[in-house]
């Protein structure tokens, strides 16, 4: 483990069985349809691709940046777009993917400025959760997991643009950011 980790949250192990079963869950649900998955950068990278691999019916992808902290712990409810999707969505069924859902202005902003193109439907999924930080209401169509307040990192998730090439998904350590 890594000298900035606090405790490991979630193993490589977890997290790849809880992965499957949310391509399960997915591929099921959309059988018969051709969903057009967005990776929010950079955040989601790993848990998009890891996703996308065990997803068995056919889909497309596309890709989205926009701005997240900077290098502080906290939202700022303040989101800007750096780099928008290459095709139009109009007619299709969107699958948002996001590494963690805080306070939910970001998703906020990605699900409304998407709806205004016109897709088929859009649902959203989140590798992990911080319910008890919400400030705005968001349905997570496919969840991987909860987490307490706490800020993790590692598989995508940074802090300062750094540990997001660690495995696992662990807490870092309070002095690191406080
Ligand atoms: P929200 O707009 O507050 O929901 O923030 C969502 C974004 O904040 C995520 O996409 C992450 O980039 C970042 N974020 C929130 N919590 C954490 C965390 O615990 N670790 C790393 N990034 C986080
Ligand atoms: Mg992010």
């Amino acid at each position: 483990m890594e000298e900035v980790v606090e405790r490991i949250m979630f193993t490589e192990e977890q997290i790849s069985q809880r992965v499957g079963e949310l391509a399960e869950q997915i591929s099921r649900d959309y059988k018969g349809k051709t969903p057009l998955m967005v990776a929010i950068l950079k955040g989601s990278v790993m848990f998009f691709a890891d996703l996308t691999r065990k997803i068995t019916i056919p889909m497309e992808m596309d890709f989205m940046a926009i701005s997240s902290y900077g290098n502080a712990a906290k939202s700022s409810g303040e989101v800007k777009m750096i780099k928008d999707l290459d095709k139009k969505i109009e007619g299709k069924d969107i699958i948002i993917v996001e590494d963690i859902i805080d306070s939910g202005y970001t998703m906020r902003y990605l699900k409304n400025m998407l709806l205004a193109r016109k897709p088929a439907s859009i649902k959203i999924c989140s590798l992990l959760d911080k319910p008890s930080r919400r400030e705005t209401e968001i349905v997570i169509d496919y969840k991987g997991f909860e987490v307490e307040d706490e800020f993790v990192v590692g598989y995508g998730l940074d802090y300062a643009g750094l540990y997001r090439n660690f495995p696992y998904i662990g807490i870092l350590k309070r002095e690191i950011y406080e």
